[in-house]
């Protein structure tokens, strides 16, 4: 079986465990978004890595099948509120949460979710479930600060790269991490193993991010599922902004510092001029060299692991697919 059926594998598996785990009823507008937002799909990276990293060290995939659904409905709780944080209209391809229903059942159907994501780790005995938990507390706590640093620096005009970084770190990557520790925890992987494989999905998050970063702005809006541009809307200060503003020449420095400064009602004319200072000061070029170079800390951080070859490979074969993704 080639990996890229591995992968389909694992999804398939777990979206059955998915579908036969969350039964929710009423009150409706309390349940209702979260069946929607979990049924949109999305692409499950993160409960694969769960499975996948409990079955290369040795563990089942079925056992950390609750580890993964809590990891994915932590995740689908921070796009709620992460899509009301941003404004934002579109989520894979359908109109979002707070749009279709309102804010504030945004916000009570995420807290929900947050909550229904603990439950699930009920079912590992006593000192598992102890080191699940702690793990994913330290982890949450960690997305809430990168959320928080996000919206901060929407509004400053002097971040730097190395507090961007941080502030993707904890908004993304850790839970990526996070997912994959969880299947070595599962998999009574020993400490060194577990904490290398943290290693792999921390740089991998963090070009996972870069990447989210760049399709936002060059992604094919027929597929890309959420509103591109929307983080220059947003005056996001990513990757591409602040490489922009170290590279620029004075002139487009001065006119992205202005763009990043209003929010126009009719954002098109914003989102091309921004655009273009991203392809011409080389920050596109600087972008994608960000993501492969974060890639190979991963890689590297999968070297120190005591994996079999083959189990490398596989996993090395996932975060290319991650670079190469449009979605
Ligand atoms: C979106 O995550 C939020 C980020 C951390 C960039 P994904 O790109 O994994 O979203 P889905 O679950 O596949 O829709
Ligand atoms: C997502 O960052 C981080 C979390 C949801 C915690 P983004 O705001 O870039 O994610 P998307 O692009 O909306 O999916
Ligand atoms: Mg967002
Ligand atoms: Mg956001
Ligand atoms: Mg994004």
């Amino acid at each position: 079986m080639s990996d890229i059926d591995i992968i389909s594998q694992y999804r398939e598996q777990f979206v059955t465990h998915l579908e036969g785990r969350i039964q929710l009823g009423e009150p409706k507008n309390l349940y209702e978004p979260v069946q929607y937002i979990l049924g949109l799909g999305g692409k499950r990276l993160r409960p694969i890595l769960t499975l996948m990293t409990a079955e290369v060290f040795g563990g089942k995939a079925k056992e950390a099948m609750d580890a993964a659904l809590a990891v994915e409905m932590f995740h689908n709780f921070s796009l709620v509120h992460d899509d009301i944080m941003d404004d934002a209209p579109l989520r894979r391809g359908k109109t979002t949460v707070h749009e279709k229903w309102d804010i504030s059942t945004g916000i009570l159907s995420g807290d929900a979710m947050l909550i229904l994501s603990y439950q699930f780790f009920e079912s590992y005995p006593g000192d598992m479930y102890v080191e699940l938990t702690k793990l994913y507390s330290k982890t949450a706590i960690e997305v809430c600060e990168g959320q928080q640093y996000d919206v901060d620096f929407e509004t400053r005009d002097d971040v730097t790269i190395p507090e961007y970084l941080k502030m993707i770190e904890y908004k993304t990557s850790v839970l990526v991490a996070a997912a994959m520790k969880m299947g070595a925890i599962v998999a009574k992987a020993s400490q060194k193993d577990a904490e290398a494989i943290y290693e792999f999905g921390r740089n991998l998050g963090i070009a996972f991010q870069l990447q989210d970063d760049y399709l936002d702005a060059f992604g094919d809006p027929k597929t890309f599922g959420k509103q591109v541009g929307g983080d220059i809307m947003e005056n996001k200060k990513t990757y591409l902004y602040l490489k922009s503003l170290e590279n620029a020449s004075k002139d487009d420095q001065d006119g992205l510092l202005h763009l990043y400064s209003i929010k126009p009602e009719d954002s098109t004319a914003k989102v091309e001029a921004v655009k273009t200072i991203f392809k011409e000061s080389g920050a596109v070029e600087e972008t994608k060299k960000a993501i492969q170079d974060f890639t190979q800390k991963a890689f590297d951080a999968l070297a120190e692991t005591g994996l079999h070859e083959k189990n490398k490979a596989l996993l090395q074969q996932f975060g290319e697919g991650l670079m190469e993704r449009t979605v």
